[in-house]
């Protein structure tokens, strides 16, 4: 069997419940990687990379607010002047501010859209021109079950930011694939990280995102990680433009 290439990745949110596990699975595969997130979370964030050095993986910790051009600019320059390439970049941070279009304000909107959204953007344009320049590279987007339905149990808001990130994958694959650019991206169902945590303690939201799954369980962080992982892989050389669900079916009605 061929080998497969040790990849330079960056993913943002690294530090959270989806990205610390994509991180333990891409680092166990010899994979370099970048976990981007919020200085708030430093310290956690450092935790996790000695957790995966230690484990004989290659991790480091870059502060950067994915809303951030400045952090976008600085943070790609680095990485490509230091390790050389950029092989993929997940854009995987997120938040949910979790209020029905009839409670929410403009601003809370707003912020929906610049983390949600607007970070996809950024951190894609940023990372184009060294990917172009490679004539390779793969970008995974993190969107959700909200980004392929108008999913009844989540306010519009996420809805509407994970939607556009779905079509904006589908117009960046179009584009850029004859520059040998790949974009991807990925759906889950509810998966029990500090993203969902507090509001899967009550029993009635539980059992609501449980009885919407065909398969009748939730989504784990490792079923998000396999799928990263398996767009990752060498073998995945012909996947662009995909909207990969990982949600137990719950989509299909
Ligand atoms: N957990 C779920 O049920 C679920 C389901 C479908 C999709 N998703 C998506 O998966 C992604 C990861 O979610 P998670 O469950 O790991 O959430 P999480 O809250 O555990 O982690 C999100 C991470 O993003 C980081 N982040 C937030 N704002 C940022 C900013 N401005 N700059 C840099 N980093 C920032 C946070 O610090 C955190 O580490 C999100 O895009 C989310 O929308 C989650």
């Amino acid at each position: 069997m061929k080998e497969e290439r040790t990849k330079v990745i960056l993913i943002t949110g690294g530090a959270g419940g989806l990205g610390s596990e994509m991180a333990k699975e891409l680092a166990a595969l010899g994979h370099h990687l970048y976990l981007l997130d919020l200085p708030d979370v430093e310290a956690k964030a450092e935790e996790l990379t000695a957790v995966l050095e230690r484990a004989g993986g290659r991790a480091k910790f870059i502060p950067v607010d994915v809303t951030s051009e400045t952090d976008w600019e600085r943070t790609v320059y680095l990485i490509a002047e230091e390790a050389g390439r950029i092989d993929v970049l997940i854009n995987n941070a997120g938040i949910n501010i979790r209020k029905v279009v009839e409670d929410m304000v403009y601003d809370e909107w707003m912020q929906m859209m610049a983390v949600n959204t607007g970070s996809v953007f950024l951190g894609t344009k940023y990372v184009l021109p060294v990917m172009k320049e490679q004539r390779e590279g793969l970008i995974i987007n993190m969107s959700s079950v909200c980004g392929l339905v108008g999913h009844l149990y989540t306010p519009e808001a996420y809805t509407a930011s994970k939607g556009a990130v779905t079509m904006f994958t589908r117009a960046i694959a179009s584009r850029y694939a004859s520059y040998g650019v790949r974009c991807n991206s990925i759906h889950p169902s509810t998966v029990d990280t500090p993203f969902i945590r507090e509001q899967l303690k009550n029993p009635d939201f539980a059992a609501e995102r449980l009885g919407e799954v065909p398969l009748g369980r939730l989504c784990t962080a490792e079923d998000v990680a396999n799928a990263v992982k398996f767009l990752v892989a060498d073998s995945s050389s012909f996947i662009n433009g995909t909207s990969l669900t990982v949600d137990g079916g719950t989509t299909c009605y």
